[in-house]
C-alpha cells in the first residue's frame, strides 16, 4: 500500500529490559517431563526470564523506554506518540496509557497494538505512517510481553518456549534523504487463528443481575506447534522476498536477518530459504526464549549494544505468530 510521504523516518535508539528471575531448562524439567537436551535441540533455548510482579509489564516497558530515550536528545515531554505492542496487557482496555504515565510523557497520545509476535513490526510500521504523513515527529515504539502469566505450566509442548521481556525503539521524523525505514510487507490469515491462541471462555452468570449475562475469562496459550512451524518457514521467506523485491534489493544485500526469536530451527530454515548465511542471523533466544512482541527489539538492542550492527547496515526485521500474522520491515541503520 502506498502512502503520501512528507517526512522520512529515522530509528534513533533502542533499549530493553528483562526480569531478574532466570529459569533454566533443567528447572523446567523438574516441573514437566522434558529435558535440557530436548528443549535445546528442538528450539535452541537454554533459559528464559520470568516476572513475578503484577506490574512487570509496565515496569519493563518503562525501563526499556527510558534506556532508549537516554541514548537520544529527546526527553519524555517531547514524545508525540507511544505505541505499545503487547498481547499481555495488565488491563484489557490497554496498558499504553499506564506506560505514558509511568515515564511522564504527558503530551503523548498512547495506545496498544495486539498482534502477538508480529506486534513490534506492526507497531513500527504504524509509527512510520504517522511520521511519514507529518502527523507526529517523535514516537516511542515498545514491544513488551509477559506470556509466562498465560502459560500452562503443566503443558510441556508450550511452557518450555516462552519468556518475559520488553524492548523499545525511538523513531523521529527527518528529511527524506536520511529516511532509514525503507519498506514493509504485512499479512494476516485469520482462518488459522486457532493454531496459536489464548482464547476467551465465557460462562453464564445471573446472580444479582437483572438479565442473564456472560462473564469472560482468558484461558492458557494453546498451540499447534508443527502447524505454526510450517507456517513460519513457508510464509516468512515469502514476505521478506516480496519486501526486498519491492525495494529492488537482493537477499545478498542483507547485512542482518532479525527475525522474531521463536525457535532457532525456524531462524535457520528462513535464512537458508533466502540463501542468507547463518552468520547474518541475529539470535539471542538461547537466553530469553520466545518473548513475543519483545523479542525483536530485545535482539536488536543487544546487537546494537554489542556493536554487531554497523553504520549503513541493511536490516531485515520480520515478525510472525498468532493471528496468524506476519510481517517484514526493512531498514538501514545510521547510528
Ligand atoms: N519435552 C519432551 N518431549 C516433548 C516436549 C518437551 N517439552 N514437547 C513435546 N514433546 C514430545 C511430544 O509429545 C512428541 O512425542 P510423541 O512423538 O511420543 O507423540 C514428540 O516430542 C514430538 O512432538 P512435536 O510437537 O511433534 O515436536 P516438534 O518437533 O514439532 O517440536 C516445537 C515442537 C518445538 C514446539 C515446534 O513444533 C516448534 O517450534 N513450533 C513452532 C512454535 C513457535 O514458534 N511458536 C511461537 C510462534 S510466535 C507467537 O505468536 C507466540
Amino acid at each position: 500500500m502506498k502512502s503520501s510521504i512528507r517526512q522520512g523516518v529515522k530509528l534513533l535508539a533502542t533499549g530493553s529490559a528483562v526480569p531478574d528471575l532466570c529459569i533454566s531448562n533443567d528447572l523446567i524439567s523438574d516441573i514437566v517431563d522434558t529435558s535440557d537436551e530436548w528443549i535445546f535441540n528442538r528450539t535452541g533455548i537454554k533459559e528464559r526470564r520470568i516476572s513475578s510482579s503484577p506490574t512487570s509489564l509496565i515496569d519493563m516497558a518503562a525501563k526499556a523506554s527510558m534506556q532508549a530515550l537516554d541514548k537520544t536528545q529527546i526527553n519524555t515531554l517531547d514524545l508525540d506518540l507511544i505505541i505499545l505492542a503487547t498481547s499481555t496487557p495488565n488491563d484489557l482496555f490497554g496498558s499504553a496509557s499506564q506506560l505514558q504515565a509511568k515515564i511522564g510523557a504527558s503530551k503523548a497520545i498512547a495506545f496498544d497494538i495486539t498482534a502477538a509476535c508480529s506486534g513490534f513490526v506492526i507497531a513500527m510500521v504504524t509509527a512510520t505512517q504517522f511520521i511519514q504523513n507529518g502527523s507526529y515527529a517523535n514516537v516511542l515504539v515498545v514491544g513488551a510481553d509477559v506470556l509466562s502469566k498465560w502459560t500452562n505450566w503443566s503443558d510441556r509442548r508450550t511452557c518450555i518456549l516462552f519468556g518475559d521481556g520488553a524492548g523499545a525503539a525511538i523513531l523521529q521524523s527527518c528529511s527524506t534523504v536520511k529516511n532509514n525505514i525503507l519498506g514493509f510487507h504485512l499479512n494476516t490469515d485469520g482462518q488459522k487463528f486457532d493454531q496459536l491462541n489464548i482464547s476467551c471462555e465465557y460462562s453464564n452468570f445471573s446472580d444479582k443481575c437483572i438479565y442473564p449475562g456472560l462473564r469472560g475469562n482468558f484461558k492458557h496459550i494453546t498451540m499447534h506447534g508443527k502447524e505454526v512451524y510450517k507456517f513460519a518457514v513457508s510464509k516468512v521467506p515469502q514476505s521478506i522476498q516480496s519486501c526486498l523485491n519491492s525495494l529492488n534489493l537482493s537477499s545478498e544485500s542483507v547485512d542482518w536477518l532479525l527475525l522474531h526469536q521463536a525457535n532457532n530451527r525456524i531462524l535457520n530454515a528462513v535464512a537458508s530459504r533466502l540463501m542468507i548465511p547463518a552468520e547474518k542471523v541475529i539470535s539471542n533466544l538461547s537466553k530469553y526464549g520466545n518473548t513475543s512482541a519483545a523479542s525483536i527489539p530485545l535482539a536488536l538492542n543487544e546487537a546494537l549494544e554489542d556493536k554487531k550492527i554497523k553504520n549503513g547496515d541493511l536490516i531485515v526485521m520480520s515478525g510472525f505468530g498468532a493471528g496468524l500474522t506476519w510481517g517484514t520491515l526493512i531498514f538501514r541503520w545510521y547510528g
